[in-house]
């Protein structure tokens, strides 16, 4: 080959591989906006179907922090109604305050444990304020999902993309769940063969409240669905409250249940706080604070 012709070739390759950055970069570069604008299109998208997370609350020094922490999370889902029902006579202010912060849609309601339970010493958690949530769903909602996400637990944002388009009832493991670690449901060649948890007590469901979503149509066709007011067995209760129901007609999540994106985390219950000396920091900053601490 003569150097003239080596040299050409080496131009023409080298034009090539400049041309083809060049088509990359300007490929890339017009894809940006358009990568931006489909996920703020996801935000405010009408067409998805709604999910309604019902998260019971009650006053404790933690209930702050542990509501700051799931709103900011449920900030990155797009179209969701949150129902936050406070185990309490009236709404605490600060977290209303909180809640119009988030900018989320939301009802805030009110749902006190009975009195004959708030005895007991081991307390049905949550029930009251879920079968609030449950009775606004029936007069307010007519599709979407519902999802029971207790304020203390931890949730990655991919989980309620995957339970959004539940047809009946979906399921996936929680994670951080008694000696074994999760709690799931077993899948043997793509199908739903039993559950995997640390508790059976006799439950058909031996299922964790974050494990699964429910669709709103679904709830709509079982009027007499609700929670029983029974501890250790408020999730085997309700869903056996919806049958009928085929456990070939629950979906499996979060990849045929092999990845977990739902952890049953436990904060350190904290004493409530000494009472402040008032007469010593009145005039101070610690005045207001004191409306903040339990
Ligand atoms: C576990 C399950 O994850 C709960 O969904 C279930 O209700 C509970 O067991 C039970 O079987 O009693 P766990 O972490 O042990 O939950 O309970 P908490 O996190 O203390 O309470 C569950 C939810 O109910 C929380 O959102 C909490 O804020 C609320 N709660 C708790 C009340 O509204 N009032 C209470 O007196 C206690
Ligand atoms: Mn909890």
């Amino acid at each position: 080959m003569s150097l003239k012709m080596r040299t050409s070739y080496k131009t023409l390759y080298l034009t090539f591989i400049l041309s083809s950055i060049c088509i990359f970069l300007y490929q890339y570069h017009m894809a940006i906006p358009r990568m931006i604008s489909l996920q703020q299109q996801s935000i405010n998208d009408p067409n998805l179907p709604p999910i309604y997370i019902i998260t019971p609350t009650y006053r404790r020094p933690e209930q702050l922090a542990e509501l700051t922490r799931l709103g900011y999370t449920l900030k990155h889902v797009p179209n969701i109604f949150w129902l936050v029902v406070e185990d309490a006579v009236d709404t605490t202010q600060l977290v209303t305050k909180l809640l119009l912060k988030l900018n989320i849609p939301f009802a805030h309601l009110l749902a006190p444990m009975p009195e004959k339970y708030r005895k007991n010493k081991v307390k049905p958690r949550g029930v009251s304020n879920r079968n609030r949530a449950l009775e606004w769903i029936r007069a307010n909602a007519t599709e979407g999902v519902l999802y029971f996400a207790d304020d203390d637990n931890t949730y990655d944002v991919e989980i309620f993309d995957e339970m959004r388009y539940t047809k009946k009832v979906s399921m996936w493991p929680v994670g951080l769940i008694t000696k074994y670690g999760v709690s799931t449901p077993i899948v043997k060649n793509g199908t739903l063969a039993g559950f995997y948890d640390g508790w059976n007590g006799g439950r058909k469901y031996p299922v964790d409240m974050a494990s699964f979503s429910v669709s709103v149509r679904f709830l709509l066709s079982r009027p007499n669905a609700s929670m029983p007011f029974k501890p250790g067995y408020e999730e085997d209760g309700f869903l056996k409250s919806l049958s009928p129901l085929k456990l070939t007609e629950i979906e499996l999540l979060a990849s045929n249940c092999t990845e977990i994106l739902v952890w049953h985390t436990q904060s350190k219950k904290n004493p409530n706080a000494m009472p402040l000396d008032t007469a010593k920091y009145n005039s101070t900053n610690l005045i207001q604070l004191r409306q903040i601490i339990v």
